[in-house]
């Protein structure tokens, strides 16, 4: 694999795990640790805060330039996560739904590319282990009502719309 496709995907990845932090972070300031899905949140915080260190590293031990839009994706984050909760529990759960689905899709193209390639083995492994995390975020979302939320399909389709976006952009800018 070329070094250019390389980083646009350690910087993606990175720009990604660190927006999934802020969208946890954007809910539990609206939910407190007293809404009924905090626990689960938390928990779903912290692997991101594990993910997003070990990107950290990456991009540190690889030299890649971060996205330029680390601000952006920063504010954008937080008033997604802080938006849905402000929307109530099950809209919360449907962000997590719905980013994670992407997120799930979007992993498993980096890894076919990998393994097309034949290159990276520890990246893919690591890639492999944080979908794991991100497919159970989904299902644990799924199984707290997410599908629930008011105008979930529109609410969804948004949000996927969004990341979907995000993704694009961060492998460049
Ligand atoms: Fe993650
Ligand atoms: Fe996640």
């Amino acid at each position: 694999m070329k070094r250019g496709e390389l980083h646009r995907m350690i910087r993606v990845d990175q720009a990604g795990e660190f927006g999934a932090t802020r969208i946890y972070e954007g809910q539990l300031a609206v939910m407190g640790d007293r809404g009924p899905h905090s626990a689960e949140i938390r928990h779903m915080a912290e692997q991101e805060e594990g993910h997003r260190a070990r990107f950290d590293e990456l991009l540190a031990k690889r030299g890649v330039r971060p996205t330029a839009l680390h601000p952006f994706w920063s504010a954008a984050g937080y008033a997604l996560g802080a938006g849905t909760a402000l929307l109530g529990p099950e809209a919360a759960m449907a962000c997590t739904a719905a980013v994670e689905e992407e997120i799930d899709k979007h992993y498993s193209e980096q890894l076919d590319r990998l393994a097309e390639t034949g290159t990276e083995p520890e990246l893919a492994a690591m890639i492999a282990e944080f979908r794991e995390d991100e497919r159970a975020h989904r299902d644990a979302a799924l199984a707290n009502g997410a599908e629930k939320a008011p105008a979930y399909p529109l609410l969804s389709g948004a949000i996927r719309l969004g990341c979907k976006i995000a993704i694009k952009v961060s492998e460049r800018v």
